[in-house]
């Protein structure tokens, strides 16, 4: 697997903090998914035989928490929030006007590559639903008018990278 340099640091830097090497496939995912957008088989096996591990042990990690993926997204990375407080206050029109403005599906990867939209669970911030995470930053208390303003200011940072 082709890693970065830093990426390999970073993993022989991660093992030996943990009495038991098998207990480092966490960070390693976490590394990996860093430089390479997503896990892929090919990786899960690599950590496997870093790690002295089962194959299938470090898939069923990737499958079982949503932060890691399996498939590419989009330049920017878009979740909304279809747990219950947001999925009453609206979360599924926020996401079809993202999903429409950026002319994409669900889960896909806009045409433009720039965005990918996904529900997500519960994001913590229910008092203030209906609520979606840009990368890492949090709308709160969102209606179509603020996901249409979101929107453009994506599309302003897209043309200015
Ligand atoms: S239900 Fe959406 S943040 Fe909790």
């Amino acid at each position: 697997m082709n890693l970065k340099p830093e990426t390999l640091a970073e993993i022989e830097e991660a093992i030996p903090k943990y009495p038991e090497k098998q207990s480092a496939v966490m960070p390693l995912l976490h590394a990996i998914q860093k430089d390479q957008g997503l896990l892929t088989n090919e990786a899960a096996e690599w950590v496997a035989v870093k790690l002295e591990i089962a194959p299938i042990h470090v898939l069923s990690v990737i499958t079982f928490y949503p932060f890691f993926r399996q498939h590419k997204i989009g330049r920017r990375h878009i979740r909304v929030c279809r747990t219950l407080s947001c999925a009453m206050a609206g979360g599924a029109k926020v996401c079809d006007k993202m999903l429409s403005e950026f002319d994409t599906g669900l889960n896909e990867v806009s045409p433009d590559g720039e965005v990918t939209v996904e529900f997500a669970e519960c994001l913590a911030s229910c008092g203030t639903a209906p609520v979606m995470l840009v990368d890492d930053e949090l709308y709160e208390n969102l209606d179509e008018a603020k996901a249409q303003e979101i929107c453009e200011k994506i599309k302003a940072e897209a043309m200015q990278a």
